[in-house]
């Protein structure tokens, strides 16, 4: 016998991209229901429609959860996000490449020892189910006891996550060097262990081209060669000092993402955070061998490392998800990131209306990990992610909320003014996520 419960709420959710309609609503690219059911079966969207008339067809006896005025909308997606940086969120007064020496080194450092690990990990994906992110693609470090301590957290909590042991064998403190051979042989046997394992995948993590040697980037190819279906995940032309010095280690590349593309790791399931400093030619590349940008906001403001340009994306036809890129990123709220893509979009003379906002959080993310047959929005037989949104403790959002006009211009009022007190909960495969572990 299959279980059954119902979720009773206004619920909204995008269908495909609705960025380049006029009235997305009208032409069916986002669905709403005001008065909405969300029926989940065993952990699966089993209907959604008008709640009236979908409990007229139900069983008598499927539980009804009462959600009142609140908003669900599908769990939420953070494609780019370093868990072991949660301890320096917030570090004054570098960019970039002085803030890895300062600040995330000497963080990274500490999780050679496994209890730490597992203390950061469990914090870490408590805070990403009270922020509504139930998908997270996630950096560790150089030790391969951080990958166990994450998935295991991720685990026991029924979160979708993707993470992988950091590569970098050079440029770095010594003592956070793996090297070519150890790299590949600790990647290949945390792949073994833990790729396709309850719903975690892995993902072979060169740190940056900066901090690996060519031979350790010919082993990240040679592993995703050996593992078709794993993915890469790196940074990609975040800081002009670092693609400057991109191009004085790889005198012969035409480009940073040719360093990526000279070893095979320019593909479906790629994931590159960033992508600011580029051409259209290599976000063609990107575009025709099927790989992600990440736009990370926050981070990109508060390490001043430049606008990323989701117009050129668009123009380009790249996959785009959106990430937090703690602890270069200020915030692991995806709603508070969706609403910085928004202010640095407007500094860029470029704009996100508040629906494509939601699709840059949800089904574009889905889409951008190649996980938008399970993920991403509430088709039929997708995995029952989401999260239950109600306006904030503070005044403010309480008194903007009531007075919003629109559905969209109340999600809007969610990206500029939430943060995790606008959680109801979030839900991963139908059950109340923090209940779980
Ligand atoms: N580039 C290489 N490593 C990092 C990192 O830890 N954070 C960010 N934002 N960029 C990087
Ligand atoms: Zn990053």
């Amino acid at each position: 016998m299959s279980e059954v419960t119902a979720h009773r709420a206004s619920i909204l959710h995008c269908l495909r991209d609705p960025s380049d309609d006029k009235d997305p609503l009208a032409v069916g690219s986002v669905e709403y229901f005001e008065d909405g059911l969300l029926v989940v079966a065993d952990g699966y969207v089993d209907r959604l429609g008008p709640a009236e008339a979908l409990l007229k067809e139900l069983p008598s006896n499927v539980k009804v959860v009462e959600h009142g005025d609140k908003l669900i909308i599908p769990g939420l997606i953070d494609c780019h996000v370093h868990y072991p940086q949660i301890d320096i969120i917030a570090s004054y007064g570098e960019r970039l490449l002085d803030w890895l020496e300062k600040y995330a080194y000497p963080a990274e450092r500490k999780f050679a020892d496994p209890e730490h690990a597992k203390e950061v990990a469990k914090f870490f994906v408590q805070e990403l189910l009270r922020n509504g992110t139930t998908t997270a693609c996630v950096f560790a470090t150089v030790h391969p006891q951080s990958v166990d301590a994450i998935f295991e957290a991720a685990s026991k909590y029924g979160m979708r996550l993707i993470a992988g042991k950091v590569l970098m064998d050079k440029n770095c403190p010594e003592d956070l060097r793996d090297t070519p051979e150890t790299g590949y042989e600790q990647s290949r046997q945390l792949i073994e262990k833990w790729h396709g394992r309850d719903r975690l995948s892995y993902a072979v993590t060169p740190r940056f081209a900066i901090t690996s040697s060519e031979e350790q980037l010919r082993q990240a190819g040679r592993l995703l060669k050996e593992y078709p279906d794993v993915y890469l995940h790196t940074h990609l032309a975040e800081n002009e000092e670092e693609v400057a010095q991109v191009a004085r280690q790889f005198p012969w590349s035409c480009s940073y993402l040719d360093v990526y593309e000279h070893f095979g790791l320019v593909r479906e399931g790629s994931v590159f955070a960033h992508c600011i400093h580029m051409h259209d030619d290599d976000r063609k590349l990107m575009a025709r061998k099927g790989a992600a940008m990440v736009f990370c906001p926050s981070s990109n403001l508060f390490l001043g490392s430049g606008l990323f340009d989701l117009a050129a994306a668009r123009r380009c036809s790249v996959r785009v998800g959106a990430g937090s890129d703690v602890g270069g990123g200020t915030t692991l709220s995806m709603l508070l990131t969706l609403g910085d893509t928004y202010k640095v979009l407007q500094l860029n003379k470029q704009s996100l209306s508040p629906f494509g906002g939601l699709y840059l959080g949800t089904l574009g993310a889905a889409r951008a990990l190649y996980l938008d047959n399970c993920i991403g929005n509430f088709a039929e037989r997708k995995e029952a992610d989401f999260l239950v949104l109600e306006a904030s403790g503070t005044a403010i959002s309480r008194r903007r909320w009531d007075n919003a006009a629109t559905i969209a211009d109340r999600l809007f009022c969610q990206f500029v003014l939430g943060d995790n007190r606008i959680s109801g909960g979030s839900f991963v495969s139908g059950e109340p996520a923090l209940t779980l572990a």
